[in-house]
């Protein structure tokens, strides 16, 4: 018994540890929860707001806070790398 309650506390502190952080798939979040207002089409339309990286971080900040689902700083990043890389194309 004290065997199994010692397994279940390390569990339990490998969860509180690892926080879904480690589970972040950029492409997967974004497909269920970015294309509730716009398609990609925004990304890649020639008057596309978004000029510069740093710019594409501010926009996805401020569109991540309009969702109930706010980002970890370092999932957010990953999110900017994610439409950067498929979209932006910007220089860091
Ligand atoms: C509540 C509605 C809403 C949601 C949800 C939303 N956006 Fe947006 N987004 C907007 C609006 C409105 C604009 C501005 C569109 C325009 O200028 O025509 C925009 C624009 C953008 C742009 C700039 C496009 C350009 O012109 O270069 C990016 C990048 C973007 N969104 C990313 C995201 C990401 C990433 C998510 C998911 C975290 C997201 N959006 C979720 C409403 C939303």
């Amino acid at each position: 018994m004290k065997a199994f309650i010692n397994l279940a506390a390390a569990a339990l502190l490998t969860v509180i540890a690892n926080p879904a952080a480690a589970e972040f798939e950029a492409g997967q979040y974004h497909d269920s929860n970015c294309t509730r207002c716009h398609d990609t089409g925004v990304y890649t339309r020639e008057n596309r707001r978004v000029q510069s990286y740093p710019m594409l971080e501010t926009q996805v900040a401020r569109c991540d806070a309009m969702l109930e689902t706010k980002l970890f700083p370092d999932d957010l990043a990953l999110l900017v790398d994610h439409l950067n890389d498929n979209y932006y194309k910007y220089s860091k």
